[in-house]
C-alpha cells in the first residue's frame, strides 16, 4: 500500500530521510527559496494532548512556507468533548486541510486517524508509543552538528520505558553503519524489550548502566529525557524515579570535547541551568533544527501524488487475534468501529496501530 501518512519514522528509506535532511539544510540556509512553497494551502494541527515545540514549530513551519493553519491545542474547545470520535473528526477536518499534524494521547490514534484521512498524516506523538517528526528533529541536528549518522556512541538518558521519542531514534540511528548505544536508566524505566529486539536484530551494540557518571566519559551524544510524569499510574511511583539523573556540569567535565547534549525538551529537572552556557549544549539549536526539518517535510509530503510517499504492508484483518494492550487505541470503545488490522512480522501477529505483538 502506497501512501503519504508519516505513522514511524521507519516509514522512510534511507534515501527519503535523507532527501529532507538535505532539504532541511537548504531551507535553513536559503529560507527565500521556499518562502512560498505551500502559498495557498492549509494545515490542519490536531492536539489532544499538550505540546509546545512540536505545535507550534509545525505552525510556523506551515507559515515560513506561505502557507496557513487551523486547528486546536485543547480538545475541549473542539466537538470531541462532546463524544466525536476520530473517524468523524479526521473526515471532516482532512476536506477542510491540505495536510494534518495530530498528537493524541493514546497509542495507535495516528495510524487509526489515517485510515480516514484523505490528506497526509504525520504523527505528532501517540501516548507513548512513536514521535517520528522529533526524531527527524534530531537527527536533522545530529547531521548538522556532527556532521554524520554513522559511528556514533549515543547515550539515552532518563525515562526510557515511557519516552516515544527514545524508541523513536534508538530505531532509526539503527540503521546507520558502526552507531552503539548506552541505556542509562533505573530498572524500572528501561527501554521495552521489543526496543532490544531491534538492537539485537540490527546486529547494534548496546550496554545498560544506571549511573550516568560513570558513562558519559566515551559518549559522542548524550540525548537527556524528562521523567514523563503523566504516564505513570501513580504520584508515588513518579516521585520514586524522579530526580535520579541530573546532568550538571560536574558531571559534563568528565565527558568529551566534541560531545554534543540533546534534549527533545520540555526540560524539568534533569539538565542543570548552568549547563545551557556550555557549548555542547544544543537542546535549543534542536528545537530550531526541528522547525526546518519540519518545513523540508510538508513541501515532500505536498508535492505531487507519488513523489514521496511510503509503502507499508496491507493489514490483514482478524478477528481470532485482539491486541490486548490496554493504552492501545482498538481497546477504546469509543473507536469500536476500527478495523481489527493486524500484520505478520518475524512469525509474530502484531497490532496495526500500536504495533505490539498480540
Ligand atoms: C517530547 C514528547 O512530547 O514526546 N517533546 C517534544 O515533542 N518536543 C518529549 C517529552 O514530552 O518529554
Amino acid at each position: 500500500m502506497k501512501h503519504k501518512n508519516l505513522i514511524d519514522l521507519e516509514y522512510m528509506t534511507t534515501e527519503q530521510l535523507e532527501q529532507t535532511i538535505r532539504l532541511a539544510r537548504i531551507i535553513k540556509d536559503k529560507p527565500d527559496i521556499y518562502k512560498h512553497a505551500c502559498d495557498g494551502k492549509i494545515m490542519a494541527t490536531l492536539f489532544y494532548e499538550p505540546s509546545t515545540r512540536t505545535q507550534m514549530s509545525f505552525q510556523t513551519a506551515m507559515l515560513r512556507l506561505g502557507g496557513k493553519i487551523i486547528g486546536f491545542d485543547n480538545p475541549l474547545n473542539s466537538s470531541v468533548a462532546k463524544g466525536e470520535n476520530i473517524k468523524d473528526t479526521i473526515t471532516v477536518i482532512s476536506s477542510y486541510a491540505d495536510i494534518i499534524a495530530m498528537r493524541h494521547p493514546t497509542e495507535g490514534s495516528a495510524k487509526a486517524a489515517s485510515l480516514y484521512s484523505s490528506v497526509p498524516l504525520i504523527n505528532c506523538g501517540d501516548g507513548g508509543h512513536f514521535h517520528p517528526t522529533q526524531t527527524l528533529t534530531d537527527v536533522v541536528t545530529l547531521d548538522f552538528e556532527k556532521g554524520r549518522l554513522d559511528n556514533l556512541k549515543i547515550g539515552l538518558c532518563g525515562d526510557l520505558l515511557n519516552g516515544r521519542t527514545v524508541h523513536s531514534l534508538i530505531k532509526t540511528m539503527s540503521h546507520f553503519e558502526g552507531n552503539s548505544f548506552v541505556l542509562i536508566s533505573t530498572k524500572e524505566l528501561s527501554v521495552p524489550q521489543y526496543i532490544k529486539d531491534i538492537l539485537d536484530n540490527a546486529g547494534c551494540e548496546y550496554t545498560e548502566a544506571d549511573n550516568l557518571k560513570d558513562a558519559i566519559s566515551d559518549l559522542d551524544v548524550l540525548y537527556m529525557t524528562r521523567i514523563q510524569r503523566e504516564r505513570f499510574s501513580s504520584e508515588e511511583e513518579y516521585q520514586s524515579q524522579k530526580g535520579v539523573f541530573v546532568l550538571d556540569t560536574e558531571k559534563l567535565a568528565l565527558a568529551k570535547e566534541d560531545m554534543i547534549i540533546l534534549h527533545p525538551l520540555p526540560r524539568v529537572d534533569e539538565i542543570a541551568i548552568e549547563v545551557d552556557d556550555d557549548p555542547r549544549a544544543c537542546y535549543f539549536k534542536q528545537a530550531e533544527y526541528g522547525m526546518y526539518g519540519r518545513m523540508a517535510l510538508i513541501v515532500l509530503l505536498l508535492r505531487p501524488e507519488g513523489s514521496f510517499s511510503f509503502k507499508t504492508p496491507d493489514p490483514i484483518i482478524r478477528t481470532d487475534r485482539i491486541c490486548s494492550n490496554p493504552k492501545c487505541i482498538i481497546t477504546d470503545p469509543q473507536q469500536y468501529y476500527l478495523p481489527k488490522n493486524t500484520y505478520e512480522k518475524d512469525g509474530n501477529i502484531c497490532c496495526d496501530y500500536c504495533d505490539r505483538i498480540i
